[in-house]
C-alpha cells in the first residue's frame, strides 16, 4: 500500500528547492563526516535528491529504495553518478562493512521495520562510521507534514527520543546524537 503510494510519487517527485538545499549543505552534510572516495549508501533515496550534493563531496554513492519507479527516475537523472538498486532497507543486499557512511534523508518515519532497519544499517557499515538520519524540518514540522499527506503514510510519525536511543542502542551504535533544531531534524549514530 506505501510502496505503491511511492511508485504513484515517482514521475512527479520534486528536487529541494534553493532554501532546503542550502539547509542541507550547510546543517546536515556536514553530520556525515564526507571525506573524498568514502563509500555512501543513500537508504531510501527516492529520485536521487541527494545525488548531486553527495557527488559534490567526492562520495561513491549507492542508492537503495523499494519503490522501483522511484528507482527507475533516479536512474535517469543519476545513473552515471551513481549505482541504484531496487531492495528494502530492512533487509539490505550488501555485504558486511560495505559502506564509510549512510544517510536516511526524508524518509524515517516511513519504514515499518525500524528495528530490522537499524541492524542492517549497522551491519552494512564500517566500524566507525556513521548512519545520519535527516529531516529538513523540525521534529513537530516533519509530524505536521506527514499529518496532511496521503493516508497510507499520514501516520507515520518520528518515534519519541527514548525510542531512537533504544533502537540504535540495541542493534549495537556506539554513540547517539539526536539533533531537535528549528530548521532540521537530525539522528547521528557511530558505529
Ligand atoms: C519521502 S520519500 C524521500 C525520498 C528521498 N530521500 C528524498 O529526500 O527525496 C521516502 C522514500 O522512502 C522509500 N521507502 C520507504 N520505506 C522503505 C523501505 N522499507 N525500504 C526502502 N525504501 C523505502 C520510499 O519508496 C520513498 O522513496
Amino acid at each position: 500500500m506505501k510502496k505503491e503510494f511511492f511508485d504513484s510519487c515517482a514521475e512527479k517527485w520534486g528536487s529541494p528547492n534553493e532554501e532546503k538545499l542550502e539547509l542541507i549543505k550547510q546543517n546536515i552534510l556536514p553530520l556525515l563526516e564526507l571525506k573524498k572516495g568514502e563509500r555512501v549508501l543513500d537508504a531510501c533515496c527516492g529520485t536521487g535528491v541527494l545525488i548531486p550534493l553527495l557527488k559534490d563531496a567526492g562520495a561513491k554513492i549507492t542508492g537503495i529504495d523499494y519503490s522501483e519507479k522511484m528507482i527507475e527516475k533516479a536512474e535517469e537523472r543519476y545513473g552515471e553518478s551513481a549505482r541504484f538498486i531496487a531492495g528494502n532497507v530492512e533487509d539490505i543486499p550488501f555485504k558486511n562493512e560495505s559502506f564509510d557512511k549512510i544517510i536516511m534523508h526524508n524518509s524515517f518515519p516511513h519504514i515499518d521495520g525500524k528495528k530490522k532497519m537499524f541492524a542492517q544499517c549497522y551491519r552494512t557499515l564500517k566500524s566507525g562510521g556513521i548512519f545520519l538520519i535527516s529531516h529538513d524540518m523540525s521534529r513537530k514540522d516533519t509530524d505536521e507534514h506527514h499529518k496532511k499527506c496521503h493516508h497510507s503514510v499520514s501516520s507515520d510519525m518520528l518515534p519519541s527520543n527514548k525510542e531512537i536511543t533504544l533502537f540504535a542502542a540495541s542493534s549495537g551504535f556506539e554513540t547517539i546524537e539526536i539533533l531537535d533544531e528549528e530548521s532540521f531534524f537530525a539522528i547521528v549514530c557511530r558505529k
